[in-house]
């Protein structure tokens, strides 16, 4: 089962993705646990460019995200053959993030060949809370962690996430405004049809 975990910077992500794994692993499940931008070659590169150390025009950013998760598709396909996938932030993160600068339309396209997810967890949590987490606990931040930014990001996530519910991808709003436990516990209990 793929499984992804979307939202804003500092929703809980990777706090979520890791403490689910952590769930599944202890009723006995194999998982794999992985992330995008991921920790190959492009990925690292795209890293570099939302630190801000190098400039790129938004297009491009996200032909690289394309190739990165052209490489990370083959990795996920394996492991989908006997674990449970968990992904850090998945095409929908590429939809909310660039289509402030980049055709939404152009955006889906280039993405259009990738494995569509069997369940997408949309952390709901406010941009201000969002960006009280990162500014207590980050030495550095990214580029598009400003306050006015992602509430434009929220609000294409929010727009982006009905478009494919339409579509037919089951995807979940989850709020994420609460303490770790209770997220975590929201999540289980959506998911606990699907993990029998
Ligand atoms: N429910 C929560 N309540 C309070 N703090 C939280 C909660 N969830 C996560 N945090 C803290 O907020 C910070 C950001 O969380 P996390 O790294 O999981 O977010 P993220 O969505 O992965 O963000 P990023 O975009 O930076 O990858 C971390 O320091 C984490 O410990
Ligand atoms: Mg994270």
């Amino acid at each position: 089962m793929f499984i992804v975990f979307e939202g804003i910077d500092g929703s809980g992500l990777t706090t979520q993705s890791k403490i689910l794994g952590k769930y599944l692993e202890k009723r006995g499940k194999k998982v794999f646990l992985t992330k995008e931008p991921t920790e190959n070659l492009i990925g690292k590169i795209i890293r570099k460019i939302l630190k801000g150390q190098r400039k790129l025009n938004q297009e491009t950013l996200a032909l690289l995200f394309a190739a990165d998760r052209s490489m990370h598709m083959d990795i996920i396909k394996e492991r989908l053959k006997d674990s449970f996938v968990i992904c850090d932030r998945y095409y929908f993160s590429n939809y909310a993030y660039q289509m402030l600068d980049v055709d939404i339309e152009y955006l889906i396209q280039i993405n259009s060949r990738f494995l569509k997810p069997d369940l997408t967890i949309f952390l709901n949590v406010p941009p201000e809370v969002c960006k009280k987490r990162i500014d207590e606990n980050r030495e550095h931040i990214e580029i598009f962690e400003t306050l006015e930014t992602l509430e434009r990001i929220k609000k294409n996530y929010l727009e982006i996430m009905e478009r494919f519910r339409r579509e037919g991808f089951n995807i979940a709003e989850i709020d994420g405004n609460r303490s770790i436990e209770e997220t975590h516990e929201a999540v289980v209990k959506y998911l606990e049809k699907y993990i029998k």
